[in-house]
């Protein structure tokens, strides 16, 4: 049963600048709320009991976002403001939240080896801190905590791009015709051109790793961006451990880019009553 969940968000977040010099890219509001709090909430909803997150010296402020700040509490109690009270009290409530930092910057592989303490020896969840996925269904980690239990082996969250896209992501190569939505791998191939990739099956950023990733991580040699990477762990992993990939069934909002940032701000608005008919009524006229 995995219990544990990581979530990495030390990075420096170079395509959303300047304002990711002050403003951490996982605390971008999705209106009202930080990117970072529907990832949280997805781990709490699939029932990880320990989540850690990885942050950076200049990310205190996600530190912040998820205490208490008795200060303005008492304000909000003071002025009979209940609602907005219990808004920011439940804020993450049903999970013990840790936090680490990760000294420097050298990559994703990097920042889930800083969990090894944390995770110990048993299977675990990563959960990207700026990778949101929205759906009516079982949360995505859970939707991978499920196929879980069938595998007893490491799974990468995946979904199908269309070639012309393959170049952005790690392309997945199944050992077999693919039949249904969890497939066993061979290969991963990181960003191929669209003549090579082998699939279009490209993965995000949701992975249940074993703890066996560990060993691989921490004599990983630095790869693509000189930068040590999970995935290239992973490929050396599988070389000892089977991996598959899991196709979700959800929404995928890559909030570090713009434009799929910029669409889930309009989803998230067309979903809240108070906002929907006044954002259809802007939108309309966008678009005449
Ligand atoms: P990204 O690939 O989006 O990198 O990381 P980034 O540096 O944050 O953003 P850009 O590309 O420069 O705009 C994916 C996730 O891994 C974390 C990030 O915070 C993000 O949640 N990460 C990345 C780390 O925690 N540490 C790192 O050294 C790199």
């Amino acid at each position: 049963m995995i219990k544990k969940a990581v979530i990495p968000a030390a990075g420096y977040g170079t395509r959303f600048l300047p304002i990711t010099k002050a403003l951490p890219k996982e605390l971008l509001p999705i209106i009202d709320r930080p990117t970072i709090e529907y990832i949280v909430d997805e781990a709490i909803k699939s029932g990880i009991t320990d989540i850690l997150l990885i942050v950076s010296s200049n990310k205190n402020a996600i530190i912040d976002y998820f205490d208490y700040n008795i200060e303005l509490e008492t304000i909000l109690l003071s002025k009979n403001k209940e609602e907005e009270y219990r808004m920011v009290r439940d804020i993450a409530r049903g999970a013990n939240l840790h936090f680490i930092r990760q000294k420097e910057q050298l990559g994703l592989g990097h920042a889930v080896l800083q969990a090894e303490a944390f995770i110990g020896n048993e299977p675990f969840a990563v959960l990207l801190g700026d990778d949101m996925y929205v759906t009516q269904k079982e949360p995505a980690i859970k939707q991978m905590m499920n196929a879980f239990e069938k595998t007893n082996a490491s799974i990468l969250g995946t979904m199908e791009v269309s070639y012309e896209d393959t170049y952005k992501y790690g392309i997945c190569t199944p050992k077999t015709e693919k039949k249904g939505s969890l497939a066993e791998l061979k290969d991963v191939v990181e960003k191929p051109d669209i003549e090579v990739a082998p699939s279009r099956s490209a993965i995000g950023g949701r992975y249940i790793l074993t703890p066996t990733i560990f060993k691989y991580l921490k004599s990983q040699q630095r790869g693509k961006g000189n930068e040590i990477q999970l995935t290239d762990a992973i490929l050396r992993l599988m070389k000892e451990e089977k991996v598959y990939s899991y196709d979700i069934d959800a929404k995928r909002y890559d909030v570090g880019n713009k434009l799929d940032y910029i669409e889930a701000i309009i989803d998230f608005g067309l979903e809240k009553e108070d906002l929907k008919e006044g954002l259809k009524e802007i939108l309309k006229r966008k678009v005449k």
